[in-house]
């Protein structure tokens, strides 16, 4: 790949009119309907922030988008282990190498507290629009490696979106 990856990512995800995700927004309503009040969550990888306002206890970080809480690596983003009742990392664990990718799941699922839940969102790379150069391409696999991996619990059906993302939630074992 002869590219860039950071500066990739800064221009894509760093512009103003980034189109959130495609259709996220509902997705976004769904998630935080299941959400109650007491709930300590993270957002990694928030992007434009559509959780504030809608969600009571949030910190949402984010790399490339100044609508975060706070701009930082997720692998930079120092919290205790096991803190958060809920984890949501839509869209943001996609980017080559897939070491990476292993490496922010792991602290995903470590930052959330056993029974707490893990909404996310992967892009398979199948449709083209607004699907960055450096993605790396989710597959069913995968998702059921790391559900092994941790020992995690999938709550809710795998869906694939209209825009062709894959989304689930998986459960962290008590
Ligand atoms: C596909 S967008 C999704 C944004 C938001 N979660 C949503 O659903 O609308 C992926 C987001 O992950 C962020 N991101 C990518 N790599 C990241 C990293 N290493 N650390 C933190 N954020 C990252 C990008 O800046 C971008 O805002």
């Amino acid at each position: 790949m002869n590219i860039n990856k950071e500066q990739y990512l800064t221009d894509f995800f760093g512009r103003e009119n980034w189109s959130t995700g495609l259709g996220s927004r509902e997705e976004h309503d769904v998630i935080a309907s299941e959400i109650s009040d007491d709930d300590v969550v993270l957002d990694v990888g928030c992007g434009h922030n559509l959780f504030k306002g809608k969600i009571k206890n949030l910190t949402a970080i984010d790399k490339y988008n100044t609508a975060a809480d706070i701009l930082i690596d997720t692998m930079d983003f120092d919290a205790p282990e096991e803190s958060y009742d809920v984890v949501v990392a839509l869209g943001s664990t996609n980017f080559h190498p897939f070491e990476t990718i292993e490496a922010q799941i792991d602290r995903v699922v470590k930052w959330c507290k056993p029974g707490g839940r893990i909404y996310m969102r992967v892009n398979p790379c199948i449709n083209p629009n607004n699907t960055p150069e450096v993605a790396y391409p989710w597959t069913l696999v995968d998702i059921f490696n790391f559900t092994k991996k941790y020992n995690l619990e999938i709550i809710k059906p795998i869906t694939v979106t209209k825009h062709v993302r894959i989304i689930w939630t998986w459960k962290k074992p008590l």
